[in-house]
This record gives structure tokens, sequence and C-alpha cells, in this order.
């Protein structure tokens, strides 16, 4: 008998196994306060129930995680039992998901109908929504009236702010200043961005609901091209390695005029560590000349691994953590943003997060990536656009070129005339 064993034989000799207490891993990011917040509600799930749960700490870029899980699916491994599943994975893992219909007793229906209706697929609930998010445009207060700038409602009103601010800061002594920062890494975060520029100037949603590919078109072109003209000039070079916290912890350092990102870095930047304390705005992003301010949805779900051996207790962590309870906690405690609408009504919830109210605008705005439509492909499809997006921002190739290559690049994801 191996120690391990002794001991859990041991255990259950003096415990009685303790009615069975068990250990869950749960895999729950690693972006921002996602740890500290996922210890915190273990806890209570603990102390409720007297099972324990180890956290599996992954990838913070959403793409390297999907890789990671689809590493494990395909060894069919049950080293996670509760995952973390971004809002455009559910066609991409379907297989390796369980159907969590018969543990939500019917709560998914409290919960906005959109998220419910992308979480199913074949008629089976796989995964429980967690927090919603939209990308938005975040803002140094201070230095705008300083500079005496409005918030800009264009990218070029916000390429020419960022301009004329940065130059201001570096002359009057701080050579770090940067205009914008954004996630320009080629990954999943780019084609957020990359959705956000084309979208926001009439240049469609690279492939539309119905599936038809529609970015091969000069609005889209040109989008590319502004935002080609950023890096090196109001963004850092190595904004090419750039995904949400190297962004985040430049801005947070008082390095930057505007940041793109989720609604995460809100209650971080308000933090005593913060150097940009009650310095900062939220706005929904810019729009091109002849366009609308699009964000991208984003947002997360657990759901439970189909390799689990506990399944069962899987599930109730997954509707523990996703109840309206817990998700208001969220909300307290690092401003995520709940799926319950009936949260968005709470005072207490209105009271600590104020900048809800430009989040909700944003909403208002949101345009989901073509995942649905796409399904499986859906990773091939965003990584296509990820690396045009990549190669035009490191000046490779002009957005023309740009976009008239993609769409031959989504021709040969789709192969066929159907997604
Ligand atoms: C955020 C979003 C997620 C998106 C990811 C890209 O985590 O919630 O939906 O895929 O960023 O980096």
């Amino acid at each position: 008998m191996t120690f391990k064993r002794y001991a859990a034989a041991l255990a259950l000799a003096l415990f009685g196994g303790a009615a069975g207490a068990a250990e869950i891993t749960i895999a729950c990011g690693s972006v921002g306060a996602d740890v500290e917040i996922c210890r915190t509600l273990m806890k209570e799930w603990t102390a409720r129930t007297g099972n324990q749960v180890r956290i599996f700490v992954t990838p913070n870029s959403s793409t390297d995680q999907l890789a990671l899980y689809r590493q494990q699916f395909g060894a069919k491994s049950d080293e996670v039992d509760v995952l973390m599943v971004d809002v455009v994975w559910p066609g991409i893992i379907k297989e390796h998901l369980l159907d969590l219909t018969p543990y939500a007793k019917g709560v998914q229906k409290e919960h906005f109908p959109a998220i419910i209706a992308n979480n199913t697929v074949g008629g089976k609930l796989l995964a429980m929504p967690w927090f919603t998010d939209a990308g938005l445009l975040f803002y140094r207060k201070d230095l705008l009236d300083k500079y005496h700038e409005p918030v800009p409602a264009t990218w070029s009103a916000l390429t020419a702010a960022a301009r004329k601010i940065q130059d201001g800061e570096r002359k009057a002594g701080n050579p770090d200043m940067q205009g914008y920062l954004y996630e320009g890494k080629a990954y999943e975060g780019l084609s957020c961005n990359a959705l956000e520029w084309i979208a926001s100037s009439g240049g469609g949603t690279i492939v539309d609901a119905s599936g038809k590919i529609t970015v091969n078109n000069a609005a889209a072109a040109q989008a590319l091209d502004l935002a080609a003209t950023w890096p090196g000039t109001i963004a850092p070079k190595n904004v090419s390695s750039f995904a949400e916290e190297e962004a985040r912890n430049i801005f947070q350092n008082g390095n930057a005029v505007f940041m793109r990102n989720w609604s995460y870095p809100w209650t971080l930047a308000q933090r005593a560590d913060s150097k940009v304390k009650g310095k900062i705005g939220v706005a929904v992003l810019p729009h091109g000349a002849n366009g609308k301010s699009v964000a991208a949805l984003g947002g997360w779900q657990l759901a439970v691994s189909k390799y689990s051996r506990q399944p069962a207790l899987a599930a109730d962590l997954v509707m523990f953590l996703t109840s309206k309870e817990m998700q208001k906690k969220r909300a307290l405690l690092v401003g995520s943003l709940p799926t319950y609408p009936a949260l968005y009504r709470d005072p207490e919830v209105l009271k600590a997060a104020p900048y809800f109210a430009s989040v909700v605008e944003a909403f208002n705005t949101a345009v989901a990536r073509p995942s649905t439509v796409t399904a499986d492909k859906y990773n091939a499809v965003s990584s296509a656009l990820w690396n045009t997006a990549s190669a035009t921002l490191a000046g490779r190739v002009k957005g023309a070129a740009a976009v008239q290559q993609l769409e031959k690049d989504l021709i040969k994801v789709r192969r066929g005339p159907r997604w």
C-alpha cells in the first residue's frame, strides 16, 4: 500500500469517509484576479459541503487554454473536473462536455437567454454562464482634462488624441508614456480587436450569421490600414506580444492614455496599489468614419469534463459557482458582469460597480464572433483572422491584400459550400 492510499484508508476509518468528502479540480483562469476570486468562492463551497477543491492554474491566453484542454480531452484525462469555457468554445469542444440540463433544474431560465442559447449545442446545455463581458475603451480622465481632449468617438480621433497626449507627457518628463494599448499578440484577443476595428468601420463581422464570408471589402481593409499605423507610434512596438495583462499592467502603472480591454481592469485599477486609482473612465470603443461603435462579446462559462470521475459533484460545484448568490459576490468583489439580468437591478451591485452603466451601453453595441455559425471550425477561422491582423500590424501586408488573402484562407477552412 502506498503512503497516499494508507493515509486515505486511515482517514476513511477515522472519519467514516466524512460522508465521502472528495476533491474536485477546477481550472479557473489566471487573468487579473481570477485565481484570487476562485479561492474565495471555493472556500464557501468547502464550508457548505465539506468537499475540497484543487485549483488548476491555466495559461492566461484563451488560445493557449483551448490548446491545453484539447490535449487533455484527446487523452481523456480526468485531471480537471470543472473548467472555464470561453463564450466561443461550445461548438469546438462539445463532445467533451457533460450535458448539465439535469443539474440546472430550470435555473437556466434566469440567465440571459442569448448566453444560454450560445451554450446549448444539439439540445444539450454544455456550460453554465459565469460572467459576461464586452470590449471597452479605458481612458485617463486626468490626462484628457489636462489636454482638453474629449473621449474620442472615432478611431482617427483616438489616434490623434493618443499622439498629442503621449508626446506632451513624454516632453513633460515621462519617456514611458504610451498613447494606446490593446491586445496585439497573435491569439484570440487580437481577433476580438480586429473584429471591433472592422465591424465598427462598416466592414461586417468577417463571416456573417448565415455563414457567408464577408471580410473582403474596402471598409475592412481601411480599418486594418489605420490600425497598422499604431505600433511604434501611439502603441509600443512590442504591442505585438501583448495580451490583456500586458496592456493592463502598463495602464495601471500610469503609463498609457487609452487602453482597449474587457471589464476586469476597472476594479483592479481602483485598488490601493494602482497608480491610476480615481483617474480613469470607461467608454464604448471608437468607430470608423462610416460606422458605429462595436464591442466584441466576451465572457466565460463553467462546464464539467466528460472524463471527470465525479460528474455529479463537479456539476454541483458548477451550479454553486454560477448561482445568483455567487455571481453577486463576484460582481461585488471584482466587478465581473453577471449573467442574471436581475443582478443589474440590484442596488448593492450597482453601487459597487458604478461603471456598469457604461458597460451596459457597450452591450448595446456588442457583436458576437462568428463562433456559432462556424461551430467546430471557429478556432481555425479565428486563427486565420489573428494571423492576418498580425501580418498587417507588422507592416508585412496592406489591408486590401490582407482581406483578400483572408477570404481565400477562410474558404479553405470551410472546405465546401457550408461550414
Ligand atoms: C476575454 C473574453 C473572451 C475572449 C478573450 C480573448 O477573456 O471574455 O471571450 O475570447 O478575452 O483574449
